[in-house]
């Protein structure tokens, strides 16, 4: 379990580098970049429409910021340098005020040279608590994240390695379940649990079979839907989070396996439910599903219509993009480290002029359409969108994301109200891709 500070709206966070037993014995420590020496940092629990402070202070020997991805907050505690705030230097600290408007799963990270320092484990788990959810038994969360280590389990720092920015992503070689290498979770027979899973990995999408369990899906990025079982695996993006009720139907003193097969020439065991010797009673109620959050509904009579075209990477046709000011090849643009393009233009940073700019209260439709060869979660900074459409995950229609998956050659339309003003941050969350120039800003004035 992901330890808890005590349960209050005020919490003090510190960033330093601090040794953790990531790999296990007889590994060494690895030396990670993480908040209050635990990474994931400590599980913050808020509670929905509460004033909550949380103090960050750097100890690290570069700038950072912390972003509350998918809290729809007001932008200057967004945390996005240059963007919403000045970094918070080395020995500084900053105070983030905030009001979360919605119930469910979250999570908080760096925003600041983000594929390394979320790389390093600079990030933690948010749960803002449903004033009246109904009850399971346990309410467990894991953040998932890969590391990339060498022999001696440290992390290998090729954080701009060109093969890694232009295909999948920085892929780690050991999965973790909060920090930890995964042992078996214990349960009991009959009973039932809410888990929370939170992707934090910089680019590694895990499709999890639990089996001969039902999965069913309560909530995803924190937003309740009507419970639905999907029809193969749960698939969940970097970024995104899933709320899941499994019920323990299965035997007692068993073990089941819990599997990964989104690579499926190389399924891999993430871990197991192994059962008690207790027997259990069966229980026939099915869960209710959670109260809904106040996002508000998109008006699609008169939409601002965007549309969204990800392109680069290897195996793209892109020739050229705009970088700056110029119009470059891309073979000159992979040698600054720059191969993504969202509309064929490459971000320079968090200092882009707006894509776009909509009238706060005006619906959007961002028409997304992935014309590369890898896959993209695409994010947006300060709302929640409503998935009109998707070419290939009918699952993901009518639900509210913050994150939504692209797979290649993939497109989808989304929908959403620019209530929230402010210039917004809006990239792909494979945060080497985002750092390769798969970035935007968009603006509600
Ligand atoms: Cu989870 Cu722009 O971030
Ligand atoms: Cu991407």
């Amino acid at each position: 379990m992901v330890a808890a500070l005590a349960k209050n709206t005020n919490y003090q966070l510190t960033a330093a580098s601090t040794g953790i037993q990531l790999a296990g014995t007889p590994f060494p420590e690895t030396e990670t970049w993480s908040f209050n020496q635990q990474s994931p940092g400590p599980l913050l629990r808020l509670r929905q429409g509460q004033p909550t402070s949380i103090e960050v202070s750097n100890r690290l020997s570069q700038g950072i910021t912390v972003h509350w991805h998918g809290l729809r907050i007001a932008n200057p505690m967004d945390g996005v340098p240059v963007l919403t705030q000045a970094p918070i230097a080395t020995g500084e600290s900053f105070r983030y005020d905030f009001t979360p408007p919605d119930a469910g799963t979250y999570w908080y990270h760096s925003h600041m040279n983000t594929a390394e320092q979320v790389g390093r484990g600079l990030y933690g788990p948010i749960i803002v608590e449903e004033p009246a959810a109904p009850p399971v038994d346990r309410d467990l969360l894991w953040v998932l994240d890969d590391w990339k280590l060498d022999q001696q389990a440290q992390i290998v720092s090729d954080f701009d390695n060109p093969r890694d920015l232009a295909r999948a992503g920085r892929l780690g070689n050991t999965v973790t379940i909060n920090g930890k290498i995964p042992q078996a979770l214990a349960v009991k027979a009959g009973e039932r649990i809410r888990l929370r899973l939170i992707n934090a990995a910089n680019a590694r999408i895990f499709a999890l079979r639990f089996q001969r369990h039902r999965t069913l899906v309560i909530a995803r990025d924190g937003q309740p839907l009507i419970p639905y079982e999907p029809g193969g695996p749960v698939v969940i993006g970097p970024a995104q989070r899933i709320d899941l009720v499994l019920d323990m139907t299965e035997q007692p003193g068993q073990r089941y396996p819990v599997i990964d097969v989104y690579y499926p020439q190389s399924p891999a065991q993430l871990t197991s439910l192994s059962y008690g010797p207790e027997p259990g009673r069966a229980r026939g109620d099915e869960y209710p599903g959670l109260p809904l959050n106040p996002v508000p509904e998109p008006e699609l009579g008169d939409p601002l219509v965007q549309r969204i075209e990800l392109s680069g990477g290897d195996l793209g046709q892109l020739q050229n993009a705009q970088f700056g000011d110029q119009r470059l090849e891309m073979t000159r643009l992979y040698l600054l480290g720059k191969m993504w393009t969202i509309n064929e233009v490459v971000s320079s940073g968090y200092s882009d002029p707006p894509l776009f700019t909509v009238r706060r209260g005006r619906t959007v439709i961002l028409d997304f359409r992935n014309n590369s060869a890898w896959p993209h979660p695409m994010h947006l900074h300060g709302h929640h969108f409503k998935v009109l459409e998707h070419s290939r995950d009918r699952e993901v229609t009518g639900k509210w994301l913050d994150t939504v998956l692209l797979g290649p050659e993939e497109s989808a339309k989304v929908a959403f109200v620019a209530d929230n003003p402010g210039d917004w941050l809006f990239h792909c969350h494979i945060l080497g891709h985002a750092r390769a120039g798969m970035m935007a800003v968009i603006r509600v004035s």
